[in-house]
């Protein structure tokens, strides 16, 4: 199952992926990927794991040092492949991939095609992946989706997050990403509003997962840099992303 969770800027896409991947491991055996499709790297903090290097980094390195050089018998392929396993974090529950930003404009067509073949290939090896997406539409243009079973698009109470939304579902078909099925997610909503906030939705012609609220414990851990995946079971985000979960067959 390959789940993504974009939406606007700041809307609080990283931390419902990390509430989704803190469900995944408490409740299920599923096998985890969760990958940080964010050029700017958040997840890793989020979650409190170091990660040194990220993809981006491994693909300039190779077009520097090995896409160019014509050594005969070098399977150019197999070693980028490989620099791409030595910097997958491991954990007991789950590995981590950040994708992190390669430098340079232009077609770099050979490498992008084997880097498709290669994530393919890993994503094959779990259960799940988890992808949390750079904010806005970019992701959808460059394809980094490609197929998903379900998009989370987080919004919070503004109507411009929604808007992101609504756009976000216009664009799939254009761009030829296949989305089986694309929910919303209301973050930072009072429980009290989710009622009419759920109709808000509806009138955007928009689905619901359901709604999270302003969990104080997410302010503090974060504050203390401490992972999200440490959150008390009882706090209110993490009991409503369990319950968004069991909703749209996640869990
Ligand atoms: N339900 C919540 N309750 C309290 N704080 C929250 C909640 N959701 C997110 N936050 C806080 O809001 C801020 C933004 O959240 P987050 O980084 O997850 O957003 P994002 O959409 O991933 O941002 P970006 O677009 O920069 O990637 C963070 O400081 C996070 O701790
Ligand atoms: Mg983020």
């Amino acid at each position: 199952m390959i789940i993504s969770v974009s939406g606007k800027g700041g809307t609080g896409k990283t931390t419902i992926a990390a509430l989704i991947l803190k469900a995944l491991i408490e409740e299920t055996d599923k096998t985890v990927l969760m990958v940080d499709a964010d050029p700017s790297t958040n997840a890793p903090i989020v979650l409190n794991i170091p990660v040194e290097k990220t993809v981006g980094d491994v693909v300039n390195v190779f077009r520097k040092k090995v896409l160019d050089t014509t050594e005969l018998g070098l399977d150019k392929s197999r070693v980028i492949e490989t620099w791409i396993m030595e910097i997958l974090k491991e954990t007991p529950r789950f590995d981590l991939l950040a994708m992190g930003r390669s430098e340079g404009e232009g077609c770099y067509c050979y490498v992008n095609a084997v880097l498709t073949s290669i994530l393919d290939r890993l994503s094959s090896n779990y259960d799940v992946v988890l992808m949390d997406m750079e904010a806005g539409l970019e992701h959808l243009s460059r394809r980094t989706d490609r197929d998903v079973d379900i998009m989370l698009v987080v919004t919070d109470p503004s109507k411009m997050s929604l808007e992101t939304a609504r756009r976000i579902k216009e664009l799939i078909p254009e761009v030829h990403v296949e989305v089986r099925k694309l929910y919303v997610v209301g973050n930072r909503i009072p429980d009290e509003d989710s009622e009419s906030y759920a109709k808000t939705v509806r009138d955007y012609g928009l689905e619901l997962a359901g709604t999270v609220p302003l969990d104080p414990n997410i302010l503090s851990y974060s504050m203390k840099g401490l992972s999200i995946l440490e959150l008390p079971d009882d706090s209110p985000s993490y009991l409503a992303v369990k319950r968004i979960c069991e909703k749209v067959g996640i869990l």
